[in-house]
């Protein structure tokens, strides 16, 4: 496990986004020039009615949970990092925010009407276990949804490589926690695609698992319904 494999064990996760977290909204709106805000609108509209109880797992800044309790869900939003957890506390209060590992989530079976992860599970360091979490922790019937950077396929995969392989680690060598930014185009080169990702969480226990892809196909946004009786 290494930062070059893009696998890390757990510990070493955390302690890469404490030291990141002052800068991570900012390089989030740099690499994506600002669409990644649109990509989590999405994702909520895909999956939270309101009155919804949503976990969303991996929350870090909170970026996303934030968007559905705007639209009207009660949310818990969960990460390991509390740095950027830190972050996440300031932007709301209407979010309760938790600290604790996906691979081990404090809540009971069926707590949840909806559970959701943007560009987290990529970073969890068993996909399995903690998709199954996730599945866990959402009543039948309720539903997954799973926002993740994906490689593209088509015309803009020479220009995703030059700006993900190239110019993003270049950016690290100059901000905090540098190696992260090694580590993130090397995670998403081992990340399974979106058929692989979408059979990982029909194992896990989602079924009618569809997704779309936003950004010209670097991102992925994954969602399923909780199947009963697993
Ligand atoms: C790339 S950030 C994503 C933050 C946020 N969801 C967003 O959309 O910007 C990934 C987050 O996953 C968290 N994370 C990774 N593995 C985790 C685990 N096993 N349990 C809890 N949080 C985890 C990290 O601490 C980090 O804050």
């Amino acid at each position: 496990m290494s930062v070059e494999t893009g696998r890390l064990p757990s510990e070493d996760v955390r302690r890469m986004f404490d030291r990141i977290s002052p800068v991570y909204d900012l390089m989030n709106r740099v690499m994506t020039a600002g669409l990644d805000r649109r990509w989590r609108r999405a994702t909520v509209a895909a999956v939270v009615r309101p009155g919804d109880r949503v976990l969303d797992a991996c929350c870090g800044t909170g970026d996303l949970a934030v968007e559905a309790s705007r639209a009207g869900a009660r949310v818990v939003g969960l990460d390991f990092s509390g740095e950027m957890l830190a972050r996440a506390r300031r932007k709301s209060s209407a979010v309760e925010w938790v600290e604790g590992d996906v691979l081990e989530l404090p809540f009971e079976d069926g707590a949840f009407d909806v559970a959701t992860v943007g560009f987290g599970i990529r970073n969890v360091a068993d996909l399995d276990a903690g998709l199954a979490e996730l599945a866990r922790v959402v009543r039948p019937g309720g539903r997954v949804g799973c926002l993740e950077i994906t490689r593209p396929r088509g015309l803009l995969r020479p220009f995703f490589r030059l700006w993900f392989d190239r110019i993003v680690p270049l950016l690290g060598k100059v901000l905090p926690g540098g190696a992260a930014y090694t580590y993130l185009p090397a995670s998403v080169r081992r990340f399974p695609g979106p058929e692989d990702l979408a059979a990982a969480l029909e194992r896990a226990g989602f079924g009618a698992v569809s997704w779309r892809l936003f950004g010209g196909g670097i991102v992925a946004l994954h969602a399923g319904t909780r199947e009963a009786g697993e």
